[in-house]
């Protein structure tokens, strides 16, 4: 049986343009059927990064992406300018943005609804802060409940997703306390998250079909733990922030994935 991943690289605010082709040289190719590798630059290193698409078989992404189409909006950058420089993924709502940068759940249906305009693929960022976690899952869900209530109305509303069957939707699951900290829920823990996720964003569709839902699990991977995340039943690809600047590691874990999926 096979099975699809998506992995993630978050470089978050690092590398610069020296440093993109040395990387992917020790990189090397990734191409496999059923694994796919989305590297997310800062945004000018896009294109940089954009000339290693073909050889490298990699895709790319934007940390961030603007709540608005145009306009007076300085320092935004939005998801048709996005895609007109290589991008075909953007990340909605990481919880950096939302703690630095005060992104609200309000502001990420805009920016999500407005990535699905812009023909990016939005990857929704959900997860709690420890105290959340420390109160028991039933407190995680509703937490959660509230980062994706706007994804459900979207689901049933976008023109994007009408008339649609099995559209690729990613939502990332990234417990605060675990991003960066070297700490991680336990397996069943992040099993049981993923899987409630599922069933929560299906029950709140009006037609589930429509869509096909791959869950990344992010917060503190690295070459050690990415095989027993990748290998829950749940478990369609990571997202990585640290481990995903050292080319060996990366490349590492993604060769995982592509065994894990059978091809
Ligand atoms: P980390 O970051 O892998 O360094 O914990 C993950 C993320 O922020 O997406």
């Amino acid at each position: 049986m096979s099975k699809k991943f998506f992995i993630g690289a978050n470089w978050k605010l690092n590398l610069t343009k020296e440093d993109i082709a040395p990387f992917f040289s020790q990189l090397g190719p990734c191409a496999s059927n059923n694994s796919t590798l989305i590297i997310f630059p800062q945004m000018p290193l896009l294109s940089e990064v954009g000339r290693f698409h073909e050889t490298h078989h990699i895709e790319m992404g934007s940390q961030n992406s603007s709540a608005t189409a145009q306009g007076a909006f300085t320092g935004e950058s939005s998801p048709k300018t996005l895609k007109s420089i290589g991008a075909s993924w953007t990340l909605v709502g990481h919880s950096e943005r939302r703690s630095i940068f005060g992104d609200t759940d309000e502001s990420c249906k805009k920016k999500f609804e407005l990535a699905l305009d812009g023909v990016l693929n939005p990857i929704l960022c959900v997860g709690e802060e420890k105290k959340i976690r420390e109160q028991g899952f039933e407190a995680v869900k509703k937490f959660l409940e509230g980062q994706l209530n706007p994804l459900a109305e979207i689901l049933n509303t976008h023109p994007f997703f009408q008339g649609k069957v099995n559209a690729p939707l990613v939502v990332a699951y990234e417990p605060v306390w675990a991003i960066g900290t070297g700490l991680t829920p336990t397996l069943p823990e992040i099993e049981e998250t993923l899987s409630w996720i599922r069933s929560f964003i299906s029950s709140k569709m009006t037609t589930p079909e429509t869509v096909e839902l791959f869950l990344m699990y992010g917060g503190s991977v690295n070459r050690e733990n990415s095989k027993d995340f990748l290998s829950l039943p749940s478990c369609h690809g990571l997202l990585i922030g640290g481990a995903s600047l050292k080319a060996l590691d990366l490349r590492e874990i993604f060769h995982t994935s592509t065994l894990l999926s059978g091809h």
